[in-house]
């Protein structure tokens, strides 16, 4: 057999090879230990996540020898068959290109002929979405009561775009996005397999960018090998995809929850002189800050996705910013993004939304003087404002009472300029403004 690419050659044969989705397996498999079986499924999920693999695996599940049953040996003939795209009782149809009315008449007038060899006949219509209005239509009444011996199976990415008459008539299932974790697990067991030897810190960088999809990322492995070889660095990994390094992301987003303007923009420059693309380096910024609220509103969760090495390594980053502080960041981030990638200098555009994410510190923490003077507890700043005289009229001020004014009055204030900046809750929350100041 001629080379086949990683993602075909590892391509998931049973229920126990796929990665990731086990709502859907076992979902599955107790409808097929029961007999439970619908006449349609629909599997909807983005790209590379499995749902042509599980159309396919059900379809084995369905005719093996024995079957329908979950645990079907993937080495049977007809297993075989199907996999290799030759039985002819399992048609799949490709969406994109069969998508008119004709094709699905046709489709349609072979749903009664009995199947060959297995229990029923098999349609999968891949990328079903691209079916054309009136190809839906055709195949509405057959889809509502299809002969005993028909199954159909459908995939699509982009479930918005069925008409809720062929959603209803199908049973769906949801795939997931597959966490970082498992897809560096998955990609552990491929190089080993094929003697490729790689850092663990560049199989967890190749599966962040793959952003949940499988295909994605056995994809990006075997564009490495091409470009270094079977010894495979983090260095090529940040070389071939742009990428920010997970320490320099880390060095560059302190800067920023710390407002340091300047080393913000000294990591930035460091990105530019090594080729970064600028969009990679805000998208890691925005995954990065996104980890660490997770971290805080949901610690079991954030260690399920990132694993426990990740989680340790953000836990060990110091006191964890405030959640507001990471919200507005992450708002910035996503405002400039679609900026970012349409800006004609890019580069720029990098600088300045990195200087707005600086000054965000400083915004925080003026939201958070404003919100402390508005609580309603603090009656010392409820009790000012009542002492407080009417407006003072210029140009002769009266002298107005703060309630410090009480026990040791200080020289009058001359102005409601003073009258304010006396105030109890006002002084409070200064100081906690100076304190955060000095911190930095
Ligand atoms: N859940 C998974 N478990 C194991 N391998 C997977 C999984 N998802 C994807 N893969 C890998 O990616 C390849 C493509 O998967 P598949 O064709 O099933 O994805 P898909 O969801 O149908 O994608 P698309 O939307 O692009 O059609 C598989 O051959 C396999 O190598
Ligand atoms: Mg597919």
């Amino acid at each position: 057999m001629g080379y086949l690419v990683l993602a075909r050659k590892y391509r998931p044969r049973t229920f126990q090879e796929l990665v990731g989705q086990e709502h859907v397996v076992r979902t599955l498999s107790n409808s097929l230990a029961e007999g439970r079986l619908a006449h349609a499924f629909l599997f909807v999920g983005p790209r590379g996540i499995g749902k042509t693999s599980t159309a396919r695996i059900l379809a084995k599940a369905l005719n093996c020898p024995n079957g329908p049953k979950a645990d079907f040996n993937p080495d049977d003939d007809i297993c075989k068959e199907i996999e290799d795209g030759r039985s002819l009782d399992v048609l799949e149809i490709d969406g994109a290109s069969n998508r008119g009315i004709g094709e699905i008449k046709d489709l349609r007038d072979s749903v009664p002929y009995a199947p060959a060899r297995g229990k029923f006949k098999i349609y999968i219509i891949d990328e079903v979405h691209m079916l054309t209005p009136e190809a839906f239509n055709a195949l509405l009444k057959t889809l509502e009561e299809p002969p005993a011996h028909v199954k159909f199976i459908f995939a699509t990415t982009e479930v918005q775009k069925l008409p809720p008459t062929i959603l209803s008539r199908c049973q769906r299932f949801d795939l997931r996005r597959i966490p970082d974790p498992l897809i560096c697990a998955h990609l552990r067991k491929i190089a080993d397999a094929e003697k490729i030897k790689i850092a663990d810190e560049a199989l967890l960088l190749l599966a962040r960018q793959a952003e949940g999809g499988l295909r994605d990322a056995e994809s990006a492995l075997e564009q490495l090998v091409s470009f270094a070889g079977k010894n495979i660095t983090l260095d090529h990994v940040l070389e071939v995809f742009g990428l920010a390094g997970p320490i320099e992301t880390r060095a560059l987003a302190s800067a920023i929850l710390a407002g340091d303007s300047s080393a913000a923009l000294g990591k930035v420059h460091e990105f530019r002189t090594r080729h970064r693309d600028p969009v990679r380096v805000a998208q890691d910024l925005a995954r990065h800050f996104r980890n660490l609220l997770l971290l805080q509103i949901a610690p079991a969760e954030a260690e399920a996705e990132l694993g426990k090495a990740e989680k340790q390594t953000l836990l060990g980053l110091g006191n964890p910013p405030e959640k507001a502080h990471l919200l507005s960041l992450l708002e910035q981030l996503l405002e400039s993004e679609h900026h970012l990638r349409l800006s004609l200098a890019r580069e720029v555009a990098l600088e300045i939304l990195v200087l707005r994410l600086c000054e965000m510190r400083e915004r925080v923490s003026l939201e958070t003087i404003l919100k402390k003077l508005a609580i309603p507890g603090s009656e010392t700043r409820a009790e000012s404002a009542a002492s407080r005289p009417a407006p003072i009229p210029n140009p002769a001020p009266a002298p107005a009472k703060s309630s410090l004014s009480k026990s040791a009055p200080p020289a009058a204030p001359s102005s409601a300029k003073e009258t304010f900046l006396n105030d109890p809750a006002i002084k409070a929350a200064l100081k906690d403004f100076d304190a955060r100041i000095v911190d930095r």
